[in-house]
Parts: C-alpha cells; sequence; structure tokens
C-alpha cells in the first residue's frame, strides 16, 4: 500500500512530512538517530561553522508567553570535529535523510564548511543565513538578497547536494530574499528562523539573556511563518519548508495548506518530548484519511486554490 505521508523534497525521500529543526539536540549523532527513531522523517543538526565556536554566556534561553527566547550564540566543534557526528548518523542501520545546518562569516567560509560536511556525508545543506542574534553570519546575510545570492550560487557550484537556504522572518520582503535564493539554485526554502525579540526582567530592570536579543519560536511566531510560507509560496517553485511554532498536527496541516511541503519542529520538543514527530504524523494521516486526501501533494498549497 503506498504511504500517504511519504513526501519527496529536493530528491530526498521523507517517509513523513516530519524534521528536526537545526539547533535543537542536533548536536550530536546519537541524538540525530534518536529524533530519526522518534519518527522524525528527516533530521537537521545544529548549525555549524568553520572554526569551533563557544556561544555566550548564561542566561541563554528564557520561557516567555506562548514560546521560548534563545541567544545561544551558535556554540558548534567547528565542522571538521562535526564530521565524526555525521559519518555515525550515515551508519546507522536505518538512515535517515541528514541535512547539516551551516553558517559561515563570508561566502569562502560558507563554501569550505559546505564542502567538508557534503564529503562527511551530508544528503542535503541548510544554508543558516536568518540566525538573529550573531553579528556579520546570519540575518544580516539573509537580510540582502544579492548577499544570499551570491552565497548560495557559490556553495551550489561546490557541492552536488541539494541547497537547502533557510530564511529570516526579520525583513520586510520576505519574497524578495526567496526569489533571489532560488533564482541563485537553491533547491527548497526553510521558512523561517526565530524572530528577533527581548524580555526584561523587572526586578533587576536588565534584559534577560545575557546577548540581550534573541530569536523568539514557538506557538507566539506560528502565525508569522504562515504567512511568511503563503507568501513565497505564491512566487517560487521549490518546496518549502515551514518552521516555526508547530506543536499539533493541525500547526503542521496549517503550514501544508499555506504551501508547505513537510514541516520542521523544533520548540515543542522542550514542552512535548519527541513524541511530538509521532503525534503530528498520525494526525496528518488521520486527516488526510477522514478529507478523502490520498497524498502530502494533494493539500501542499490547497489554501491559495479557495
Ligand atoms: C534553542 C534553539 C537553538 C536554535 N539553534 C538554531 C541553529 O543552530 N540554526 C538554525 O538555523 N536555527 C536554530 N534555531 C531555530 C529553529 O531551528 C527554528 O527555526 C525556530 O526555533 C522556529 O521553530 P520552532 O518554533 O519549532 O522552534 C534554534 C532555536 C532554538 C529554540
Amino acid at each position: 500500500m503506498r504511504n500517504r505521508l511519504a513526501i519527496e523534497i529536493a530528491e530526498l525521500k521523507l517517509t513523513n512530512p516530519t524534521m528536526l529543526a537545526a539547533g535543537i539536540l542536533g548536536m550530536t549523532g546519537a541524538s540525530l538517530r534518536e529524533a530519526s527513531v522518534w519518527g522524525a522523517g528527516a533530521v537537521v543538526t545544529k548549525s555549524v561553522g568553520l572554526k569551533p565556536r563557544e556561544g555566550y554566556s548564561n542566561p541563554t534561553v528564557a520561557q516567555v508567553d506562548c514560546g521560548l527566547l534563545n541567544a545561544i550564540g551558535l556554540p558548534n566543534p567547528g565542522v571538521s570535529e562535526f564530521s565524526e557526528e555525521i559519518k555515525e548518523v550515515k551508519q546507522s542501520e536505518t538512515p535517515i535523510p541528514l541535512i547539516v545546518s551551516i553558517y559561515g562569516f563570508s561566502t569562502s567560509e560558507f563554501v569550505k564548511v559546505a564542502k567538508v560536511a557534503a564529503e562527511a556525508g551530508a544528503d542535503a545543506l541548510e544554508l543558516n543565513v536568518s540566525c538573529p542574534h550573531v553579528r556579520d553570519t546570519g540575518a544580516e546575510i539573509g537580510q540582502n538578497p544579492s548577499l544570499v545570492a551570491e552565497v548560495v550560487e557559490e556553495v551550489k557550484k561546490n557541492v552536488l547536494q541539494p541547497v537547502f537556504v533557510k530564511l529570516t522572518p526579520n525583513v520586510a520582503d520576505i519574497v524578495g530574499v526567496a526569489k533571489a535564493a532560488v533564482e541563485a539554485g537553491a533547491d527548497a526554502l526553510v521558512a523561517v528562523n526565530t524572530v528577533r525579540a527581548m524580555a526584561i526582567d523587572v526586578e533587576t530592570t536588565r534584559p534577560i539573556l545575557s546577548n540581550r536579543i534573541g530569536g523568539l519560536s514557538g506557538p507566539a511566531i506560528k502565525p508569522i511563518a504562515i504567512r511568511c510560507v503563503y507568501e513565497i509560496y505564491r512566487e517560487v517553485d521549490v518546496p518549502i519548508v515551514g518552521c516555526g511554532g508547530v506543536t499539533s498536527w493541525r500547526d503542521a496541516v496549517e503550514f501544508m495548506l499555506a504551501g508547505a511541503s513537510a514541516v520542521q519542529i523544533g520548540t515543542a520538543i522542550s514542552a512535548k518530548g519527541m513524541g511530538v514527530f509521532k503525534s503530528v504524523t498520525r494526525g496528518i494521516s488521520s486527516y488526510l484519511k477522514r478529507k478523502g486526501f490520498r497524498s502530502i501533494e494533494e493539500i501542499v498549497g490547497l489554501s491559495h486554490r479557495s
């Protein structure tokens, strides 16, 4: 019998449309494999760069109403050391599509990191041009369509694997950035990274995060992410992966109706645990059956036709 949850995104074959989002548990081969055991259809690693990075001092995470605020500062061991974790995932008896999230402080750094990750066995690369709290990388690239195009074009020239581009919602015109990425060769888009935000402790009168400003994730940002996917879907022809506040099957279906072919899940894991992948997947499956749809493809972008 055909699996109605199966979906192909930029050559990656997923048995279901859920992915572990970048930065949540994706720092080791073991945790990436665990997400797959718990039912993720694909996994995205924590973002890795060329050199090891310590990240910011505590507090780096704060719980706020309807979401989570974080400014971790991209801590990671550097791509060479991280290659061992990539290999560990790929040696698993039940391999799962592995997307390695990368960042760089220049186009040439992005290219160097991409080559090492690709050689280590990444099935695809996700370019993090959207981190809102580390200077000179992330959103500072992602807010500039021509810089995004340059990074995508150079990475594409140097690796064979599909290239996903993760967009920032912290722009006036996300469609312009999405189009620039696709014209430069992006195979898929991920919308979105966290929303630039902050919180202040009224007792100490100080910003809560050590970095002062961070990124908001979780249910608070879902309507923003849905709007981004909806707007991008109208203008580009590559698959979109929705990300931001998915905690239930309803959220996932909403992203698909807006135009997403799959969803990434991050913050919900801290509240619901890894079981969230199975509960979302089962819920999507029941929805498709109840409504008489034979595949995910049939609902992708459906809200645009009504
Ligand atoms: C603690 C934490 C760390 C994150 N680290 C990364 C990262 O390394 N790279 C990246 O592209 N996104 C990172 N993100 C953003 C998530 O991948 C995701 O885009 C965002 O949290 C929205 O999805 P969610 O509401 O399901 O968490 C991080 C988010 C959180 C909460």
